[in-house]
């Protein structure tokens, strides 16, 4: 099965790292550049390149326990690789201190895979978190912010509600709130809309269309949804062994004649992933 990732690897020339300099790059929002990621004796990352031009909707695909979640966390360091490169608007972020770091993550908006609230905390708490904990703000000020983004994405006055009474797509929502309130250029995206009906998972879509959009973010978007990834994407990558195996368009993606994009997207159970 080797040769058919290598021969596919040959097709991703884009996000593959050239031999120029490796210090500093100017030409893509977030470059990984040859990760290596080992994580409970097991090698997840394996050489991933991946090159995000600003203002793409990149979409990841992969399997489940594939490394999608590991390789994001990288592009705002919540994980440092064991060996390659992370730029941020050609900024190389393994080198930058405590203070440096806070800058760069403030560009950087995540919605975590789980939305991830804060159990003990009401809404205007959580969805404000960044901005109580920076305490440039007074409180009214914040408020203030933290409605601004719920409407944003079109939830109403729930800021003395605890995360136990929301329902999961209020929960994503109010997930995406947090992580847009310091206008960041950047969203991680950890599958938004699993789990979640297919009306409210449009309407996700649409929010992450309408904040690409408003708001010039650049998007990385972890998916297991078809829908969803061909109603968002500019492009689609799949990570496979450790690796950003394929780049192509949604359109490439369709009419692709490799077999490992087409069972994975079509969702068939056997096929050459299978034997993998
Ligand atoms: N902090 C950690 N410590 C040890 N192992 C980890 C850690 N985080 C992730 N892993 C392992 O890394 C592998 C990849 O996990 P990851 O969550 O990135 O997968 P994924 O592709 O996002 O899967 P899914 O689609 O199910 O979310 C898994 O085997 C997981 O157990
Ligand atoms: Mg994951």
């Amino acid at each position: 099965m080797d040769h058919t990732v290598a021969s596919l690897n040959e097709s991703v020339t884009a996000d593959q790292p050239s031999t120029q300099s490796t210090q500093s790059r100017g030409d893509a929002m977030i470059r990984l550049e040859d990760l290596y990621k080992r994580l409970g004796g097991k090698q997840i990352l394996n050489g991933a390149n991946l090159a995000i031009e600003e203002g793409e909707t990149r979409v990841i695909i992969g399997r489940s326990g594939e490394g999608k979640s590991v390789l994001i966390k990288h592009i705002c360091r919540l994980f440092q690789p064991d060996r390659g490169r992370v730029y941020i608007e050609g900024e190389e972020i393994s080198q930058l201190s405590e203070t440096e770091l806070d800058s760069t993550r403030k560009k950087i908006g995540y919605l975590f895979q789980n939305a991830a609230l804060f159990d003990s905390l009401n809404v205007l708490k959580n969805v404000g978190f960044a901005l109580f904990e920076e305490k440039q703000f007074s409180e009214d000020e914040i408020r203030e912010q933290v409605l601004d983004v719920l409407r944003l994405v079109r939830l109403g006055d729930i800021l003395e509600k605890m995360p136990s009474e929301l329902s999961g797509g209020m929960r994503k929502r109010v997930g995406l709130a947090r992580a847009i309130i310091q206008k960041p250029k950047i969203i991680l995206y950890d599958e938004p809309t699993t789990g979640l009906d297919p009306i409210t998972s449009d309407a996700i879509n649409d929010l992450i269309i309408s904040l690409s959009q408003q708001l010039n973010v650049t998007s990385v978007v972890i998916t297991h949804d078809m829908v969803s990834a061909f109603k968002i994407a500019s492009k689609f990558s799949m990570l496979l062994e450790g690796r950003i195996i394929y780049t192509g368009s949604p359109d490439e993606v369709r009419t692709t004649d490799n077999e490992i994009i087409q069972q994975f997207i079509q969702g068939k159970s056997t096929g050459p992933l299978s034997n993998l």
